[in-house]
């Protein structure tokens, strides 16, 4: 697939969400990523429907929710009545039973499905999953903050998941979430994610929209 730079909106400027909303429309990004958390699932709190309304009314690109919050089964139609277009739950909030309803729920509402692992988690448990997926989202930090530093072994997980989806015959994208860069996002790449998301490293320059086309040609 081609390159998806998906600008994370928890990196934006609240006080002037529609202005940066206007910015990704702009830019070489492909996509908006949403990353809701609930203070539970993860140590902060985002945002959550009417932040993720705003958003939807101005974005003209797919949206693409990473839930990190428990009980996420509970939350998929609304996510869906907003427009959302994938939406990712995470392993680790789900017992087999809940992750086999959260993917039913998300592909029944006309969603891309993802699930998402932290990077403490290996890769190998969403073997059983991979044939029902569109899309693995591979943490680089722990969930909770943008801003943090990539987590080396990340670069590893997206090459054995790559293999282990090709051995699967699975027809399934990886998206690496979390300190994604210019200096990190070719080799990534490379060894078979296709969708990044990009907080700060979009957001905290000057001119983003530069920013954000560097992470597409990098
Ligand atoms: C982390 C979020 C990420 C994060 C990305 O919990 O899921 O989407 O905001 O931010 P950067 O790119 O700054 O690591
Ligand atoms: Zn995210």
């Amino acid at each position: 697939m081609p390159r998806v730079i998906a600008p994370s909106m928890l990196s934006a400027d609240f006080g002037n969400l529609h202005r940066d909303c206007r910015m990704v429309n702009k830019s070489a990004a492909g996509w908006f990523h949403l990353d809701v958390m609930d203070g539970i699932f993860v140590p902060n709190i985002s945002f959550g429907f009417p932040v993720c309304k705003a958003i939807a009314e101005v974005a003209e690109k797919p949206l693409d929710a990473h839930l990190m919050i428990v009980e996420p089964w509970r939350y998929i139609e609304r996510f869906a009545a907003l427009g959302v277009k994938y939406l990712s739950v995470h392993y680790e909030a789900c017992n087999d039973r809940h992750l086999k309803e959260c993917i039913r729920l998300i592909r029944e509402n006309g969603m891309g499905v993802g699930v998402a692992i932290n990077p403490e988690t290996p890769a190998e448990v969403l073997i059983p999953y991979l044939r029902d997926i569109d899309y693995v989202v591979v943490m680089g930090v722990h969930p909770g903050y943008s801003g943090q530093k990539y987590i080396p072994e990340t670069t590893e997980k997206v090459g054995v998941l790559a293999e282990m989806i090709a051995g699967a015959e699975a027809d399934c994208f990886i998206q690496v979430d979390g300190g994604v860069s210019v200096s990190n996002i070719a080799e990534l790449e490379q060894l078979g994610a296709g969708v990044f998301v990009a907080g700060s490293a979009a957001f905290s320059s000057d001119d983003p929209i530069a920013a954000i086309r560097a992470l597409k040609e990098a």
